[in-house]
């Protein structure tokens, strides 16, 4: 099982629990070392119960190419010596491309668990990575009706295509009893229903100088009527240093912070008054806790969001932005229903797949 970014570790520690209570599987855990940060890293193995990585590979950070080589590299040295009967691959990031290219090279069948999501924008780096993983993996486990859709249009066989549901969801489902005893808003001073949380990371947003005026001037006006709480990603706060604007930030009023843990950011999620992201889990995250959310994005790969939950697309255009916002903070809230087996279930229900499609394997 690999991960190796922020999202991944969500999608894997469901499964990963899931394959080892049966006793039948011998999952073994590898870190690609993506995301290395104490607080990108290490603080969600310990609350999320994933034991250590039996391999890391420590890659770290680099251009798509350099990332994605190494972790090619050091990973077909694993794949040779381990030999595993699969390789599970989970999300969108370099780490997942780069992995189940190897598998597929060395005739290891993977499975892509939340296959078949497209934003249709291949601009972002994500999207070739899902296009290039779904291509070459032989097991499709999907999160919503839109990937079996988008799968089966691209010519995908239907035997190879599972709706599961979001193991991300699982996560969140299992966690949130904790998550409601956290102390973060006493913490930060917060109380509930006033405040915005805000998490922005994708280049798009965040790589030109431009982009990152421009959300400062969006927190300037949301700030006239609500807190803004911003736990700022590695990338973001590296671009903000570079462009020397982090002070312009903190003295706009918005409470800038270091990346949350998981259980203080379920928490801060659950109790926000509204959610500003271009993140594709919060996106799903804040569907499942009817909790307001606006997508600084022109496309989203994660439409059942918008289709049946909270979630609006209000793109980047900043009066647009700003007055979705203001709407919201208005009073003018969409009400969502939780999508069909984002019911903290996903993960058994993959095992139960595997069990079955090992059976004809054998
Ligand atoms: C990556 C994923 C993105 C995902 C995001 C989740 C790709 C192409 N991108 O973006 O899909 O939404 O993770 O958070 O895989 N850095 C640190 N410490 C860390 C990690 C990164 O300081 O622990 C800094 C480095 O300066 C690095 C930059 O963040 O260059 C970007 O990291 P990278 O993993 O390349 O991409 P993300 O923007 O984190
Ligand atoms: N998250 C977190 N702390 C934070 C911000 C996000 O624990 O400060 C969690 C969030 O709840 C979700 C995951 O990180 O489970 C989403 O990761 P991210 O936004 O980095 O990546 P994306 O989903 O956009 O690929």
């Amino acid at each position: 099982m690999v991960a190796g970014a922020r999202p991944n570790f969500m999608k894997v520690a469901p499964i990963h629990k899931a394959l080892s209570a049966t006793k039948r599987y011998k999952p073994i855990l590898l870190h690609t070392g993506q995301h290395y940060d104490e607080k990108m890293s290490k603080v969600f193995f310990d609350e999320l119960g994933l034991p250590e990585p039996d391999i890391y590979l420590g890659v770290g950070s680099g251009s798509h190419a350099e990332q994605t080589a190494k972790i090619m590299v050091e990973f077909e040295k694993v794949l040779l010596k381990e030999v595993p009967d699969l390789v599970v691959v989970v999300g969108d990031v370099n780490s997942t491309l780069a992995c189940s290219i190897v598998a597929a090279k060395l005739l290891v069948p993977v499975a892509h668990v939340e296959a078949g999501l497209r934003s249709f924008d291949r601009t972002m780096p994500e999207e070739i990575n899902r296009l290039v993983t779904d291509a070459v993996s032989d097991l499709l486990f999907v999160s919503e009706p839109s990937g079996v859709y988008n799968l089966m249009k691209e010519g995908v066989p239907d035997e190879k295509i599972f709706f599961v549901g979001n193991v991300m969801i699982d996560s969140l489902v299992t966690h949130i009893p904790k998550a409601n005893e956290s102390k973060i808003l006493d913490e930060l001073g917060l109380k509930p229903k006033t405040y915005a949380l805000v998490t922005l990371h994708r280049p798009s947003n965040v790589d030109e100088k431009e982009s990152l005026e421009k959300i400062l001037r969006v927190f300037e006006a949301i700030s006239q009527k609500s807190k803004v709480v911003f736990p700022v990603h590695p990338r973001t706060r590296k671009m903000l240093e570079q462009f020397g604007l982090m002070e312009k930030a903190s003295r706009i009023g918005a409470l800038l912070i270091e990346p949350q843990g998981y259980i203080p950011f379920l928490k801060l999620m659950k109790e926000a008054q509204l959610v500003l992201t271009d993140s594709g889990g919060v996106q799903e995250e804040t569907t499942v806790l009817q909790v307001p959310c606006l997508t600084m994005r022109e496309n989203t790969e994660r439409p059942i969001t918008i289709e049946v939950g909270t979630n609006l697309l209000v793109g980047t255009d900043e009066k647009e932005v700003i007055d979705a916002a203001l709407n919201v903070l208005n009073g003018k809230v969409k009400r969502g229903l939780i999508p069909e087996k984002w019911d903290g279930r996903a993960a058994e229900r993959i095992v139960a797949h595997l069990d079955e499609i090992f059976k004809t394997w054998d």
